[in-house]
């Protein structure tokens, strides 16, 4: 046994020693402390697009989408609409037939004509306005009047709570001989499309995490 033989050894035991280390930091790189129960950007060894991956199919995912219409109109409470028409009341009548005040009746406003009714004389802007009143649209004008229709003669602030609106637009689709039908819900869609979408992202993600991998990988040898 020469010293070529002891070298040899001691490289032999180097390499298994430098193998061992790098076989530890690889497994630190890929795989989380095991203490930690939830990957967030602290724990994971790669940059991740948190923002982009989300919380994953939350409600708020769906809350951020269009209002479902359909979905509300029809569990919304009309009695409390009624109640909420008394802040309307000062300038508009409700019941069919009604007198015109300060603002135009509004018996059957749901569905109609956009600035149409009789013996009302309106501004230029709501004149300006082409369609009937949706849902969509009565909704915006409610909330902000003057933001809808600028120059609006309907001097009133607009109401800001969501519910209380919806109530409001309940109660006057119910003040009609024939009352605009309410469109189908959104809700069969919604959660699948937010599904769909979490789901892009995180395979996005994944790619991006592989690839660094792989830049890593390579950048080594
Ligand atoms: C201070 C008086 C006033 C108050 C309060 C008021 N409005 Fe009006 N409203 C008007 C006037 C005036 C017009 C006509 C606007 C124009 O010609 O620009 C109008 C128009 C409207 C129209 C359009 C009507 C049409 O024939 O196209 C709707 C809908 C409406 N108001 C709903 C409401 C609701 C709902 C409330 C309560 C949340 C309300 N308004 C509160 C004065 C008022």
């Amino acid at each position: 046994m020469g010293e070529l033989f002891w070298n040899k050894v001691a490289g032999a035991v180097l390499a298994i020693v430098l193998a061992v280390l790098a076989i530890t930091e690889l497994g630190h790189l890929l795989v989380p402390s095991h203490a930690a129960h939830e990957l967030t950007a602290e724990n994971t060894a790669y940059p991740v697009d948190w923002a982009a991956i989300g919380s994953g199919p939350s409600t708020e995912v769906v809350e951020e989408g269009p209002t479902d219409y359909g979905l509300v109109l029809a569990a919304a409470d009309i009695g409390a609409g009624e109640r909420a028409a008394r802040r309307c009341a000062a300038c508009h009548t409700f019941e069919q037939g009604g007198a015109n005040g300060v603002g135009p009746n509004l018996w059957g406003i749901v569905g109609a004509d956009i600035a149409s009714h009789d013996g009302f004389s309106y501004s230029g802007a709501l004149e300006a306005l082409d369609g009937v009143w949706t849902y969509e649209a009565l909704d915006a004008f409610i909330e902000n009047p003057s933001g809808y229709a600028s120059g609006t003669a309907m001097s009133f602030r607009g109401l800001s709570n969501d519910d209380t609106r919806l109530e409001l637009i309940a109660y006057m689709r119910s003040l009609s001989d024939n009352p605009m039908p309410l469109p189908a819900p959104l809700a069969d869609a919604a959660p699948a499309e937010a599904v769909d979408d979490a789901m892009g992202a995180m395979d996005e993600a994944a790619e991006d995490v592989a690839e660094q991998v792989q830049e890593e990988t390579d950048g080594g040898e």
